[in-house]
């Protein structure tokens, strides 16, 4: 009757030391901040150590020299070659590529109004993101609206599919040492095959480019190899120098696909977000639509400069940002002690800034809850309390392609609101419900009405 209760002694010694170091493991780390005097409710044991050990989640896998991700001199030089791709220089030139894409857009929302349905918005927002966001950083068009089934869809959304419900995520947060071990078996919440199939494409991409080296291509990917290239025109000594300041192809990578992670999904929500505020706010959609009439009359043209310059369309997506931050929170590491008021944060500490709390914060905003673009317009906007509002995050780590993602969002509201009117249908849900899917969701489908401002009989 070998059983439990005829363990040896030692035996019975282990699992004790086992039970107290998981009871220790446990519940040691919430000394931390009875220890600063921050007071707070208790958290549920092992949970409370995911932040803890944030820095070893997996997440980062594959991408951890990823700009989001990196630290200290790798970052530095990493954002340092890819800075100059969001200039508004670099901009204007993709311009081009967006504005095919956004062209495919207009045209797919015609097609839907003049079957007199209402369109449900993230069937055409989510493609447009995803088209110039991998157009522009891998030079790939994949018209992902026509082509749903494109090799580059399938395994974006594998990508995305990822989430923190994932048990191999859980087991890493929950269990950080098991990591290594996971490392060593090559098991990676990336699954091997998605990696790899990216890895091929930009290895293709990238010996196209090198061959016909006459073209010249203005995408972020070609930013990124022009940091290597440049490096092997120089003698070795210079080399050495240049190369430790170029990319490695794994460095790209992981830049490309984080810009597709970071670009794709903020660009489509944000997006739906605001053409619902615009729906349920004729006032603000008309006098938006006098301001586009006065720049570009006559369904002219979109010009890069022009369009950046319009007042009320920056005032009216930052208000929609405001109300619908799409990364709700922010997470930064404190890199040393300091001391704010009478709180001292060791270094190190993991800092959780509730951007959506404060954009909602009573004691900033009049009104938080009103959806009022006047509160950024250009006599309003110095009131604005500068860390209460902070969509793109600041700081030197804020969000490296914010004007990008201006970009994209302002040239897709102007040449849809200048010819079409949009106004709630029957099917939306209003007041609009959020979820949390890691970043700010709508629950429920946004379902707009989409009416041609210029209908066949009243064009003459
Ligand atoms: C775009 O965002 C919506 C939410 O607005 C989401 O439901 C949808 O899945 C996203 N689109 C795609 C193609 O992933
Ligand atoms: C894991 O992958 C690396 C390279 O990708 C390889 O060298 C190594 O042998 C693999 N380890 C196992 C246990 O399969
Ligand atoms: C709108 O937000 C962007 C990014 O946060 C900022 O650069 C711009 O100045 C803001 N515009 C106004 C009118 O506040
Ligand atoms: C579009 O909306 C404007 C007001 O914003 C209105 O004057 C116009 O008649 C509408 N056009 C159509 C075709 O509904």
């Amino acid at each position: 009757m070998g059983f439990w209760w005829s363990f040896p002694s030692e035996t019975w010694a282990l699992i004790s030391i086992l039970l107290s170091i998981i009871l220790l493991y446990g519940y040691w780390p919430y000394g931390l901040f009875k220890r600063l005097g921050v007071p707070g409710p208790k958290p549920v044991p092992f949970l409370g150590t995911m932040l803890q050990y944030r820095k070893k989640f997996p997440l980062s896998g594959p991408l951890y020299d990823a700009v989001t991700t990196a630290e200290d001199e790798d970052w530095r030089r990493i954002r340092g070659v890819l800075s100059p791709s969001f200039t508004s220089g670099r901009l204007k030139e993709m311009f081009g590529i967006m504005k095919s894409h956004s062209h495919t857009l207009v045209e797919n929302l015609k097609k839907t109004s003049e079957r007199g349905e209402s369109a449900d918005i993230k069937e055409f927002f989510g493609p447009y993101s995803l088209d110039v966001v991998t157009n522009t950083a891998f030079g790939v068009n994949i018209e992902s609206l026509n082509n749903p089934n494109h090799p580059f869809v399938d395994n974006i959304k594998k990508l995305l599919d990822l989430n923190v419900f994932n048990p191999l995520f859980l087991a890493t947060a929950l269990f950080p040492f098991v990591t290594p071990l996971l490392e060593q078996m090559n098991i990676s919440i990336f699954p091997t095959a998605v990696t790899n199939f990216f890895y091929t494409s930009l290895q293709k991409v990238k010996s196209e480019r090198l061959a016909q080296a006459h073209k010249r291509r203005v995408d972020f990917l070609q930013l990124m190899i022009d940091s290597q290239k440049d490096s092997n025109n120089l003698n070795s000594k210079e080399r050495n120098k240049v190369m430790t300041e170029g990319l490695n192809d794994h460095e790209i990578l992981s830049q490309s696909l984080v810009f597709i992670f970071a670009g794709y999904e903020t660009s489509n929500k944000t997006l739906s977000f605001l053409f619902y505020n615009l729906a349920s706010n004729p006032e603000t959609m008309k006098k938006l639509q006098e301001e586009i009439d006065e720049t570009f009359p006559n369904e002219a043209a979109v010009d890069y400069d022009m369009m950046m310059n319009m007042d009320y369309l920056d005032a009216a997506l930052n208000e929609s940002l405001r109300l619908y931050p799409v990364i709700f929170r922010l997470q930064r590491v404190c890199k040393k002690t300091v001391r704010i008021n009478s709180l001292t944060i060791p270094k190190n500490t993991v800092i959780v800034i509730p951007t959506y709390t404060l954009h909602r914060d009573p004691e900033y905003w009049t009104d938080p809850d009103t959806f009022n673009p006047e509160r950024f317009t250009q006599e309003n906007k110095e009131n604005i309390e500068q860390y209460a509002y902070m969509p793109f995050g600041l700081g030197p780590r804020n969000c490296i392609g914010m004007r990008f993602a201006l970009v994209i969002i302002k040239l897709a509201v102007v040449e849809i609101l200048q010819r079409f009117n949009i106004s709630l249908s029957e099917e939306t849900k209003v007041p609009l419900e959020l979820i949390n899917t890691g970043v700010l969701a709508p629950k429920h489908p946004i379902k707009l009405k989409f009416t041609p401002r210029n209908t066949p009989d009243s064009a003459t």
